[in-house]
């Protein structure tokens, strides 16, 4: 092992026993898979430096090339009462927001279910997957640190946190503080306040969202989110939709 990976993984071994990083991987949310189903243990954490396959959510894509980017998965034992990863999947974006916040005093917004914006654009997206079997789950992140031009079908939407860490060192402080941060909510999870946080940074509350629902296109005001980290809309109507999981889009309010 060269030097410089002995003292990564030196660093990042210290808050988490099995630490494994990969150059070039098709996906570490699919690394961490592949360790839980032939019997490795939770907690483990998977870096890579690009990605061949980064997944998203809604089975979309995660664009990973090196040099601009922290890419991690982090795998948990789950918990008795987590039959979805909605909760777990908020309490991340708490999480890495958190940790964004500590490592590089950038404030980030949270648009549900959690994705983290800066600017208007998205700079970090979370994918959560639960192992049944195996009773683990496994939480990637995907950080766009630096912008080193984005493909055309997303160069509208993505964004980055703007830095420059030509060495790699604060990827590594970032990914290292991630993992303290899902631990801590891990611990934590179902508390009150976690939500709370969550809320205090969204960027959707308040405002008018598009969404999809059973295949057709709705659109309602975004009053609030439960507990459960599921989203509330109430509709033209009155009443209120709660929504677990899908995409939306904010519009300016007509009300
Ligand atoms: C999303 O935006 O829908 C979620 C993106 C999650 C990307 C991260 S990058 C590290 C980990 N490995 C993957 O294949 N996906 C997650």
């Amino acid at each position: 092992m060269d030097d410089r990976l002995n003292k990564r993984m030196a660093m990042l071994s210290r808050e988490v026993a099995e630490v494994r990083i990969y150059e070039e991987t098709d996906s570490t949310n699919s690394e961490a898979k592949r360790y839980a189903v032939s019997g490795g243990r939770a907690p483990a954490l998977f870096l890579a430096d690009r990605q061949t396959a980064g997944r998203g959510r809604l089975g979309r894509s995660f664009y990973s090339p090196e040099g601009t980017g922290l890419y991690m998965s982090l795998l948990l034992p789950a918990k008795a009462e987590l039959t979805d990863t909605v909760l777990m999947t908020s309490a991340a974006a708490v999480a890495v927001r958190r940790a964004i916040l500590s490592v590089t005093g950038i404030d980030t917004g949270i648009k549900w279910v959690n994705d983290l914006y800066l600017d208007g654009r998205k700079v970090c997206g979370i994918l959560c997957e639960l192992l049944g079997t195996e009773k683990m789950i496994i939480v990637g992140v995907g950080i766009n640190l630096s912008d080193g031009g984005f493909p055309e079908d997303i160069a509208h939407i993505a964004g980055s946190l703007g830095i420059t860490d030509p060495d790699g060192a604060l990827r590594d402080t970032l990914a290292a503080r991630c993992v303290k941060e899902l631990t801590s909510v891990w611990e934590t999870l179902g508390d009150g306040d976690l939500i709370d946080e969550y809320k205090k940074h969204s960027t959707i509350l308040g405002n008018e969202v598009i969404y999809t629902e059973n295949g057709v296109s709705r659109s309602g005001l975004a009053v609030d989110i439960d507990s459960r980290g599921r989203l509330i809309i109430e509709d033209a109507e009155g009443i209120n939709r709660v929504l677990a999981s899908g995409e939306i889009s904010v519009r300016p309010s007509k009300r």
